[in-house]
């Protein structure tokens, strides 16, 4: 077919689109399974001890109740990685919010009233739930998450800086942030002899069925996820999460089908958040705005049962050209639940105090920011060496600054005033690394002409399924409404999760192999099927270990101006302006809708979002979507989003770097950039709220 007929590169909308508007798609909880009762967990009140006892015998005399478990009587799960999923295992309290006893019962508000009547005593022990910079507890592990290196120094990063004639010394804070996605996580669990089904509200069916198998100690296969269409995860449901196991093990405790929903309330401690981070930024330059030293220091929490590192200095190893560079992580474990997976995680808040320190270097230097950053371009990875596959930061910056018309702008910050509102625009960079994992696929023909091709991805509302349906027909060489691509199922083999901004490249790739290969047969039989039907089978393993050693990175520029209520100190994002270089884009309706996602939360990190944390009780305080502030339609205006077109050949054979991730980076850091603009004062922590406006002096 010629390139005029493909349809990757096209604008198709979501192919289930009109089904989940006329509410006929099902989402985990709403698969009709008959006999099912309901799960509804007791969650600890202390955030450390021990359970001394679990008193349930008012909650058994109540009608409809069929069990309650604990850690004396639930079943037994294997060891094994994370203790976070070790649930009703053990008498330890590890986080305040823990499950530490349920009840199953045959109706949701007959478990929800019994539960509530579980009278649980705790051995309480003295709790600390504070990232506190000072606690003597806090190390650098060896090894960050995807894998990287907790530290790593290249030069004299300290001789560097005392030389540089020009630098930047800062620390910048990030809060808890929770990904809070409209559908809560849910899941039926049904047991028929050792063989376990879950509908599950998951980013990852076959990483999730893996997992449980292995909790309970079950052969792989034994354990089949079913996660058709999930309303939202940013993260949250990229790992297995309590809940999940919860359900499975009160249906394996009662011998029939449980469903568990979470309630908003309950999400806030038990399916993870982002982890609050405290940076250190060092910059040093030269008067040309060359930099001479890069130190970029992470401080984050994790619990007590899961170290979770994240790799927030990693951007900053991939960014500029220092010559000396020191990047770390540290780490404090605390009387916590396990933080993980937000949309960018490490990159988001890493990029926010980077690309701050960046705007601040301008100022010092007087120099342009767009122009500081093009300066300060590297060849190669500053860190490995390796050539880049593609990296087009600069036409990024460039197109964006044409874009937005940054031509001409004037540096000086807190004069541009009409009435009360203050107005600045600022700028920041964005990266994204491409990270891409074997996947499996099969492809085989339907009687009349037709085709199905089944990969256990999760379409978790990006259009997952409508990007592998392109992909698929254009192997085949037929149009869209030939192919069925079905996902979202773990039976259908190794898979990686929608996360990591690695879905499309990862399962596109086994999609595109198995295509490719049926195609081939097929043209072996001059396109005649046999009786019996065709199928072919793709395993990308060897094809992702046999890639060539490249540094692979999605960039992009935001642009940003706002306008500051210099009474009120309210701050407003007029517009948001991304351009993004992220090798193909499949799809472009859904492709825009991803960057638009990713910049509206990163409007909401730098305005909003924050989990305030009671260090008596040791919980987020403001557990609920009423207290939780996210960015609503009123708080966006004026967003674009673009992107460079990118030919990259060493990517995989449908050439996408992923763009569920990069949307996100960089926005804070051009929001609190523009509000420097706006009010000459920097602001270092987010959220940007009001009251930290005015606390910090805004009026000119
Ligand atoms: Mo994404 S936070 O890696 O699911």
């Amino acid at each position: 077919m010629t390139t005029l007929d493909r349809v990757v590169g096209g604008a198709p909308g979501r192919i289930e689109g009109r089904d989940k508007v006329t509410g006929t798609v099902r989402y985990a909880y709403e698969y009709p399974v008959p006999d099912a009762v309901y799960v509804w967990p007791v969650q600890s009140t202390v955030a450390r001890g021990r359970v001394r006892s679990v008193d349930a015998g008012a909650a058994r005399a109540l009608p409809g109740v069929i069990a309650v478990l604990d850690s004396g009587n639930a079943p037994r799960l294997r060891p094994g990685k994370s203790d976070e999923l070790h649930l009703l295992q053990s008498a330890d309290v590890a986080y305040r919010g823990q499950i530490v006893a349920a009840v199953v019962a045959d109706t949701l508000e007959g478990a929800r009233e019994a539960a509530s009547a579980v009278r649980v005593e705790y051995d309480e022990e003295e709790h600390d739930v504070v990232l506190d910079p000072e606690n003597p507890a806090i190390y650098s592990p060896g090894k960050v998450n995807a894998g990287l290196t907790g530290t790593v120094d290249r030069g004299e990063v300290e001789e560097a800086l005392a030389r540089a004639p020009a630098g930047v010394d800062a620390v910048y804070t990030t809060p808890a942030e929770h990904a809070a996605p409209m559908e809560p996580h849910a899941t039926i669990a049904l047991w028929e002899g050792e063989t376990l089904t879950l509908y599950n509200s998951d980013q990852s069916p076959w990483r999730s069925a893996t997992a449980i198998a292995r909790l309970f100690g079950l052969p792989e296969g034994a354990v089949s996820v079913v996660a058709d269409h999930v309303g939202g995860g940013f993260g949250s449901k990229g790992e297995l999460r309590p809940p999940t196991v919860l359900a499975a093990l009160a249906a394996r405790a009662v011998d029939r089908p449980v469903k568990v929903a979470m309630t908003r309330q309950q999400m806030f401690p038990l399916v993870s958040y982002r982890t609050p981070t405290v940076q250190r930024v060092r910059l040093g330059a030269e008067r040309d705005g060359r930099l001479t030293a890069l130190w970029h220091d992470a401080l984050q929490q994790s619990s007590k049962l899961t170290e979770y590192t994240e790799q927030t200095a990693a951007g900053s190893r991939v960014m500029y050209a220092a010559p000396a560079s020191r990047t770390v992580h540290r780490l404090l474990r605390l009387d916590v639940p396990t933080p993980s997976w937000m949309r960018a995680p490490g990159e988001a808040p890493g990029m926010f105090a980077l690309e701050s320190a960046m705007d601040e270097l301008a100022y010092a230097l007087g120099m342009d920011p767009v122009e500081l950053r093009i300066v300060n371009e590297p060849e190669t990875d500053p860190e490995s060496g390796l050539a880049f596959s593609s990296r087009n930061l600069v036409a990024c910056l460039r197109e964006g600054a044409a874009r937005f018309g940054w031509a001409g702008r004037d540096p000086a910050p807190g004069v541009r005033r009409d009435g009360r509102l203050l107005t600045g625009t600022g700028v920041a960079a964005s990266t994204y690394p491409v990270f891409i994992s074997p996947s499996t696929a099969t492809a085989r023909t339907e009687p009349g002409g037709g085709f199905v091709v089944e990969v256990a991805a999760a379409d978790i509302g990006t259009g997952a399924r409508t990007a592998l349906t392109q992909i698929a027909a254009d192997e085949l060489g037929v149009p869209m409404d030939r192919v069925t691509v079905r996902v979202g199922r773990s039976v259908f083999g190794a898979a990686p999760p929608a996360g990591g901004s690695m879905g499309t490249s990862s399962w596109g790739w086994a999609v595109s192999k198995a295509c490719r290969a049926l195609t081939a047969e097929l043209d072996g039989r001059s396109g005649v099927v046999p009786s019996g039907g065709m199928e072919a089978r793709a395993d990308t393993t060897e094809d992702v270990q046999a890639s060539r050693s490249l540094s692979r990175h999605a960039f992009g520029a935001q642009f940003a101006e706002v306008t500051v209520d210099a009474d009120s100190g309210q701050v407003r994002v007029e517009r948001l302006l991304g351009v993004f270089a992220c090798g193909r884009i499949v799809n472009v309706r859904t492709a825009r809708s991803q960057f638009l996602g990713g910049m509206t939360m990163g409007i909401s990190m730098a305005l909003h979002e924050s989990l305030e944390v009671d260090p008596e009780f040791g919980d987020f305080v403001n557990h609920d979507l009423a207290s939780y502030h996210i960015a609503t339609n009123a708080d966006v205006r004026g967003l674009e989003a673009h992107w460079i077109d990118e030919d990259d050949g060493e990517l995989n054979p449908v050439g996408t770097k992923g763009i569920g991730e990069i949307g996100i980076v960089g926005a804070a850091a051009a929001i609190a950039n523009a509000v420097f603009h706006a009010t000459g004062s920097r602001l270092r922590d987010l959220p940007i709220t009001p009251d930290r406006v005015r606390a910090a002096g805004h009026v000119p």
